[in-house]
Order: structure tokens, then sequence, then C-alpha cells
């Protein structure tokens, strides 16, 4: 981690060479110019109506804009990128910009990794998720009727702008569901986030990030760590008639994997307590919502696997920290979930 200016700069190290430059810090998305190909001759910039930020890439360039909510993130989205890209005579030196949040940067990313068989891309994230998770780490993606980002491509940008001035203006339930993702940083080594300056706080969450993207840059292992909370998450996502967003489900996740833990003897009450502490200081909430089926609950999670098929599968605290544990007991699982649904 070092500073560039007045910003904070983490440099994610890959395989091969290859680096990607993440810049962190109030007025940060004015270094986009910096941060594209010298040799790509026009940006493309994809956002959202709703994202009111303006950012100059220093060199010809289009806006493009997709829908706002999950039922945009889609193959379809991505069609008629690429077709207007197509159009336009965007070329495989040139550079795609994605602007926004988790959406836009899993969309943008992955268009740019499929337009042309790939071409370079740079995200200026504007909310908490994506500047602490989503934008980082190069994985990109949409949905399909069947699940959630089933199809996409390991993509690594060029370089991220985390522009911590867009956040002061960023909707407070926008920002609860970043601080879902925080909260998860305290058992990757983040430890009291909570008191940080802002700038120091997205920074750190970003180089543990780094860290572990850099030590397993395609999930076949360590990497997995990054979804502490998901198991319950996603599940929680799909399931039942309630207005849970993806941060607020990851705070719920994160303490039921506590508990489960618990319940299997990896880890103490006090550890437990302290899972309660961390989401409860963000504000944010501990328990499902009342009325979920356990039963759908633990078949859900059962199909949010990515490989093998290991049966039940949790990131778990224990005695040497995180973990993934496959083969958990569906019956544990069931009586853990009773207990707090
Ligand atoms: N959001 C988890 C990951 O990037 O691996």
């Amino acid at each position: 981690m070092g500073e560039s200016g007045s910003l904070i700069e983490v440099v994610l190290d890959l395989p091969d060479g290859r680096s990607c430059p993440v810049l962190v810090g109030d007025g940060a998305s004015a270094s986009l110019a910096e941060l594209i190909p010298a040799r790509a001759q026009r940006v493309a910039i994809v956002t959202q109506a709703n994202i009111g930020v303006e950012v100059d890439p220093g060199r010809e360039h289009r806006v493009f804009t997709i829908g706002d909510g999950e039922q945009f993130k889609t193959m379809s989205t991505v069609e008629a990128l690429c077709s207007q890209f197509a159009e336009w005579g965007l070329t495989r030196t040139d550079c795609v910009v994605g602007l926004g949040g988790g959406l836009v940067t899993d969309v943008a990313g992955f268009a740019a990794s499929v337009f042309h068989r790939g071409l370079p891309v740079v995200h200026v994230a504007t909310s908490l998720l994506a500047q602490i998770d989503a934008a980082i780490g190069g994985k990109t993606g949409v949905n399909l009727p069947e699940g959630k980002n089933l199809v996409g491509a390991f993509w690594q940008p060029a370089g991220v702008l985390c522009d911590t001035a867009l956040l002061e203006t960023l909707p407070p339930r926008e920002w609860r569901c970043g601080l879902g993702e925080l909260a998860k940083y305290h058992w990757l080594g983040g430890g009291r986030l909570d008191e940080l300056p802002l700038d120091e706080r997205v920074a750190r969450c970003v180089q543990i990030k780094a860290e572990v993207v850099a030590s397993d840059e395609r999930e076949s292992g360590r990497r997995a760590l990054l979804n502490y909370g998901h198991t319950l998450a996603h599940a929680l996502e799909i399931a039942g008639d309630h207005d849970l967003r993806h941060g607020e489900a990851v705070a719920i996740g994160l303490v039921f994997a506590a508990r489960l833990a618990r319940a299997m003897g990896r880890i103490d009450d006090e550890a437990v307590a302290e899972h309660r502490r961390v989401v409860a200081g963000y504000d944010l909430p501990l328990e499902p919502p009342p009325g979920l089926d356990p039963e759908e609950l633990l078949a859900l999670m059962g199909r949010d696997k990515k490989v093998l098929d290991a049966g039940l599968t949790f990131v778990l605290d224990g005695p040497d920290g995180l973990e993934v544990v496959a083969g958990v007991d569906p019956v544990l699982v069931r009586s853990t979930l009773e207990e707090t649904s």
C-alpha cells in the first residue's frame, strides 16, 4: 500500500507479470485518464442513468447506459452493449470503463471480456460495495433464470478507482449493503475497520482482497474465503417474500455461520458474541426475517456451489481462522436455522 498524491495506492499483483493498480481517496475518479492504456483511442463508458457521475477519460468517448436492477444483469444487456460497441467501431485496442456499483462493474467487465475476445476495462466504483469488493479481483458476470452469476469470466481490470467522495451521496440503503461486505473483512484480517477514517478503511479492504486474489486468482481455494457469510446470504436473497439486499443478507449469513461453527465445536460462545457485536455495530440485521422455511433455505444452500458435489459447503471460523468446510451435516444446519428463524 502506498501513496499517489493524496490518494492511497494498492497494487494487485497477479501471475505472469500482470498487475492492477487501485487508487483510493477523495477525488480518485479524476485520475481516470492515467489508468486507461495509452494506445486506447476510444473509451466506452458503461453506466446507469441514476449514477449521475461524469468522468473524463482524456480521449474520445461515448456513454452507454444499462438498466438499474438485477433484472438487467443479463446476457441480453451484454449483447446489446456489444452491438452498440460494434456500431460505434470500438476495437480491441480501445477500452471500456465501468462507472457505477457492482452491477455495472460486473456487466461492463463481462462485456469487455468477450467483445473482440477481450479488451481492457477500467472501473470507477461508485458504491461502497463495489469499492471494497465487486470491482476488485476480476470476477465479472451476469445472471441466468437458473441462478445468479452463472455466466461470466475472470477478467482483470487495467485499474480501479475508488473515489470516496462519491460515497457521500450514496443512498443510505446502498451504504448499508456495503457495510455487510465491510463487516466480513473483520474476520479476514481487517480487525477494527470501524476505527479507521473512510479512505483508509476502503483501502484496507482493497488490500486484503488484493492479497487473497493474488494468491488464488481463479478461486481454486483461498479466494473462497471472501464468500464468508455468503452461503446463507445467497439462499436468503432468493427465498421468501422479503426485501433483504445483498449486504444485509451477508450480515445475517455471518452471524449464522458463527452459530453453525459453534454448533460444530469449532469456536466458543465468545466468538459468536463477537460476530454479533461486529454486525450489530454496523447496525445490520443479525437474524433472518421471520417465516422463512428452513427446508427451502437448505435446498437453496445445497444449490449454491461452484465446484464438485461436496454437499453443503460453508466458510466457517475455527481455531485457525476462516476455512472452507465441505460436507456440513444438513441436520445440524437445519437445527441451527430453526434456532434462528
Ligand atoms: N466477491 C468475492 C470474490 O471476488 O471472490
